[in-house]
């Protein structure tokens, strides 16, 4: 049973990662407040009601997390992302699998826009990966993956572009991300690659908006 931690895993998108994945891992979910991580997990508990959460999901402050995971998920906002690693660095001990899934999208108007200011315009994965002890593994992940779908355990059929440090990083991460039914994991390439899955989320919520298509994620078919 591999460690699970989520970091910044008290919004969307961690709550819904922590759902499914509690069903096989011990999942910590963490949170800048203990407090609040705790009311957090005490309503997944009560709302789903299943043995197998109860058991396995734990609440924690994003330190703890940090220090106790083998597998790590950034799930912070994309203004945090760098202040949030920043503020842990020292908590790592190596040899962890760490997957951002922060997307650079911002909203200007009624528009989505793909923000990478925050990162120095490099993608965010590679900015985190600068700010890790060498022995953390960077992976990105996720960005398209709509979290109210996946939180509410409807029925979902999507890919997951996995850009990571190497070839092992990503056959590590496509496994967890194999466990979700209905997720497809798809070798994107070296994290050179990740800017453009931290992209994309800005065009499918456009497209999602603009068009009245409700969650939209991406699924490629080829011929
Ligand atoms: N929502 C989606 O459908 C979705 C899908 C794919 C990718 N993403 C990406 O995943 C990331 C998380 O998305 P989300 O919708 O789950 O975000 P969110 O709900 O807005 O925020 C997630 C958590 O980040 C922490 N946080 C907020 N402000 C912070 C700050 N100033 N410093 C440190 N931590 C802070 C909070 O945790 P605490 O207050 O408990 O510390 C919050 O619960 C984003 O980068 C987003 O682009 C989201």
């Amino acid at each position: 049973m591999t460690t699970v931690g989520l970091i910044g895993g008290t919004g969307d998108l961690g709550t819904a990662l922590a759902v499914h994945l509690s069903k096989k891992h011990r999942v910590m979910l963490g949170s800048r407040t203990l407090e609040k991580v705790k009311s957090v997990v005490n309503e997944i508990v009560i709302e789903k009601n299943r043995d197998y959460i109860r058991q396995n999901l734990e609440a924690a402050e994003n330190h703890t997390v940090v220090k106790e995971s083998d597998f790590l998920i950034l799930t912070v906002p994309h203004e945090n992302a760098r202040g949030t690693i920043s503020s842990l660095a020292n908590d790592f001990r190596g040899k962890q699998i760490l997957v951002s899934a922060v997307a650079a999208v911002a909203k200007i108007e009624d528009e989505f826009v793909v923000d990478l200011a925050s990162s120095r315009e490099i993608s965010f994965a590679e900015t985190i990966k600068q700010l890790v002890p060498e022995s953390v593994k960077i992976a990105a992940a996720f960005q398209t993956i709509p979290a109210n779908v996946l939180y509410k355990e409807k029925e979902i059929s999507a890919d997951v572009p996995i850009a990571g440090e190497s070839r092992e990083v990503y056959d590590s991460v496509a496994s967890i991300v194999s466990e979700i039914q209905g997720l497809r994991p798809l070798y994107l390439g070296s994290l050179r690659q990740a800017g453009e899955v931290e992209r994309l989320t800005a065009l499918l919520l456009n497209i999602g908006r603009k068009n009245g298509l409700k969650s939209p994620t991406i699924k490629f078919t080829s011929f």
